[in-house]
């Protein structure tokens, strides 16, 4: 028992506090693929303010459920990025079965690549050191206003808007600032 529950805290620990380190999940790419429950979906759609004017991007979208419940609940179009094939497939599927294949489109591709200038909002659920690689593209491509909404991992030192928590799991929000590209290009060359 005593032995469980220090390997789960060690697993915990390793997840949050995962250093910027590239790390194989196969056809996953960055990181593993865990599906978001509906009620964390549900805060992220209350947190990121998703209405019908929104774009929300999901960069690794899984099986697409929250660009899908995005278009469905809140009447917004979205776009999904994956790595990974099979995901695409089932989201591209679950969309249709949805109904709403018309409101929202999935690109197999890598998240670093991903043309997200247009997003209103963008979803994350990767992990702590995914979002801090992803950090300086965020402020580089998205315009001043977008909320980006973060399910269990955190930014650094950017501090969120806010945070809530569901059933133990956490949710923040970031409003990307209006001196975003120079905190990209302070953050680009000092890791030169
Ligand atoms: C934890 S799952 C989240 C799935 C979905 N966003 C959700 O919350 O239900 C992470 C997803 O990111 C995808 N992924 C990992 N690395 C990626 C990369 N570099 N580019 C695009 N997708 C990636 C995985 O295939 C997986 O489906």
């Amino acid at each position: 028992m005593r032995i469980r529950l220090g390997l789960r805290l060690t697993c915990l620990m390793l997840l949050t506090t995962a250093p910027v380190v590239a790390q194989d999940y196969g056809a996953s790419g960055d990181v593993p693929y865990a599906p978001t429950p509906p009620e964390v979906i549900d805060a992220m759609m209350e947190l990121g303010r998703v209405d019908s004017t929104d774009l929300v991007y999901d960069l690794g979208c899984g099986d697409g459920r929250i660009v899908i419940a995005a278009a469905r609940d809140r009447g917004a179009r979205g776009v999904g990025y994956d790595i990974n094939p099979e995901r695409i497939e089932e989201a591209t599927a679950n969309a249709k079965e949805a109904g709403v294949q018309d409101r929202v489109r999935f690109v197999e591709g890598n998240l670093f690549d991903a043309d997200i200038g247009e997003a209103s909002v963008v979803v994350l659920y990767l992990l702590t050191s995914v979002n801090l690689e992803l950090r300086p593209k965020l402020w580089q491509d998205l315009k001043p206003g977008t909320r980006v909404v973060s399910h269990l991992f955190g930014m650094g030192d950017w501090e969120p808007d806010k945070e809530v928590n569901i059933r133990g799991r956490r949710v923040f929000v970031w409003t990307i600032p209006e001196d975003a590209a120079e905190r990209a290009e302070a953050e680009l060359s000092a890791a030169q």
